[in-house]
């Protein structure tokens, strides 16, 4: 006679938590329950670990945690033990993770270089008492490569001076001043603190008072350099909620100059990592020496407790490398999909040197049936076109260029349900930011999201949508003529 309980093993065994209704195969997303920000993100022991601001006991926000999940190669993702659990200081908010290769901290033991979490610690008593200094920073190590964690004895180590937000501390190593600069998001501008120990932490100076959009929060924070044509330069990441370019949350971000101290933009004015709605609290990994990769929660505030997922909410972003560009005389960052996607690619359709000048199917055999694949464009002309993707039923995704605004735009308005959000159906725009005479795009479809990278990642977009059936059939709709330089639809193999 079979047991209930070794019944239960079986079942458990068989069930694969990735399938199922809009459920992403090439991107990461929770085996169940609620996930909002990337957290820790580092590299370490060829591992990259993504933590997560993670609610185990459902599919809405609720007291934080921090979830896990390691990769090889950017591409393939393991979910493990949740990582960060809350405790009497309170949840466990967004943050970051380092290597203490020096042993700066003290934590090492027998040899072992630590990692070292930085996050917040919010303490939701506190917010209910109507205080201001309910969000402190703490810090954990892990001697285990981010297995286990021991939370620091004297957390938290970054007191709140009574700045209702003060949070989501992204610590690096500044090398040039031997010391750790923590760029924290506090109310609407950036704090600066910098540390020898990762325990005792000094302000430095404030950023952003009268620049960029103050509508509201700045969250989740980076600071990084980046080199262009051999010069280096800083790059300053903030997450905002709301004030997004396409309403609600979005990442924004300034280039200039850091001295260890303050920040210094090269100009004044806001630019826009992503345009799209729905990739929010981005920020790069730690330790990757010069390679920048880039990753984002992809949802919006505006409606992330609502979409019609049933057991687990949202997924994160195609890891994107960050490279630095120019345009208009204005120094921009530029996000391609990371070149280890490629891994994915199975049969791909390809075609050229063609003129369109009416509605034309692309049958790309056998591919793009199970709804990932993705799609390389360049064109040699730079008249209107749309990018139709389809189920054969009524609903489709319209992804195009419009010359006379100078835009490329994502309608989602009839790309399945959207009925849980009254603002879910529109039509998403952004600026073309390139001189070219050609239009040049790379879109990664999954089942329930796009994300397009226009000119080699100089304007971008990410939007997910629920159809149906997966959305994989592909049309081009040219207004007039357009010649096709190139065409590819590449299959993409599921990840789980
Ligand atoms: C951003 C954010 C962070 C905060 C976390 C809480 O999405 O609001 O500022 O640390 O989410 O889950």
């Amino acid at each position: 006679m079979v047991s209930i309980c070794s019944l239960g093993i079986a079942q458990q065994q068989t069930t694969n938590p990735y399938t199922g209704p809009f459920r992403p195969q090439i991107h990461f997303s929770p085996k169940a329950h609620w996930m909002n920000d990337p957290n820790g993100m580092v590299y370490f022991n060829h591992t990259y670990h993504l933590f997560f601001q993670y609610y185990p006991g459902g599919t809405v926000w609720g007291p934080m945690h921090w979830g896990h999940a390691i990769s090889k190669d950017l591409v393939h993702w393991q979910e493990l033990p949740i990582a960060l659990y809350p405790d009497s200081l309170g949840y466990i908010f967004s943050g970051s993770a380092v290597v203490d290769s020096n042993n700066t901290s003290g934590f090492w033991k027998n040899g072992k270089i630590p990692l070292v979490a930085i996050f917040t610690h919010h303490d939701p008593n506190g917010e209910r008492a109507g205080t201001n200094n309910f969000q402190n920073e703490s810090i954990a190590y892990s001697l285990d490569e981010g297995r286990t964690w021991t939370k620091y004895i004297g957390n938290p180590v970054l007191k709140n001076p009574g700045i209702r937000d003060f949070r989501d501390p992204k610590v690096m190593w500044y090398a040039k001043g031997k010391k750790w600069i923590m760029t924290l998001a506090t109310k609407d501008h950036i704090t600066f603190y910098s540390s020898p120990d990762l325990k005792a932490w000094t302000k430095e100076s404030e950023f952003g008072k009268e620049m960029g959009v103050h509508s509201g929060v700045w969250e989740c924070p980076d600071l990084f350099s980046l080199k262009l044509n051999g010069k280096q330069y800083w790059v300053l990441i903030v997450n905002l909620n709301p004030g997004g370019p396409n309403g609600g949350s979005a990442t924004a971000y300034f280039v200039g100059h850091f001295d260890g101290k303050q920040f210094v933009p090269a100009d004044h004015g806001i630019k826009w990592l992503d345009y799209g709605p729905d990739e929010y609290a981005g920020i790069t990994w730690s330790n990757t020496g010069a390679r920048k990769i880039f990753l984002g929660w992809m949802s919006n505030w505006n409606y992330a407790t609502q979409v019609p997922t049933a057991t687990w909410r949202s997924a994160m972003t195609i890891p994107r490398e960050l490279k630095l560009f120019i345009n208009n005389g204005n120094i921009l960052l530029a996000s391609t999909p990371v070149k280890e996607l490629g891994e994915l690619k199975q049969r791909t359709f390809t075609t050229g040197n063609i003129e369109i000048n009416k509605r034309h199917s692309f049958n790309a055999p056998g591919s793009t049936s199970a709804g990932q694949y993705v799609i390389d464009l360049q064109t040699n002309s730079l008249n209107d076109f749309a990018l139709e993707l389809a189920n054969g039923g009524n609903e489709k995704l319209i992804i195009g260029f419009n010359k006379k605004a100078n835009q490329y735009f994502i309608d989602r308005t009839n790309a399945g349900i959207h009925d849980f959000n009254k603002d879910f159906a529109r039509i998403f725009t952004a600026p073309r930011l390139s001189e070219n005479r050609s239009v040049k795009l790379t879109l990664v479809v999954d089942r329930a999201s796009v994300e397009l990278f226009a000119d080699g990642g100089a304007t971008v977009m990410t939007c997910i949508f629920f159809p149906e059936k997966p959305l994989n059939k592909v049309a081009i709709v040219p207004d007039s003529t357009i010649h096709i330089k190139s065409l590819s639809i590449a299959e993409l193999k599921s990840i789980w």
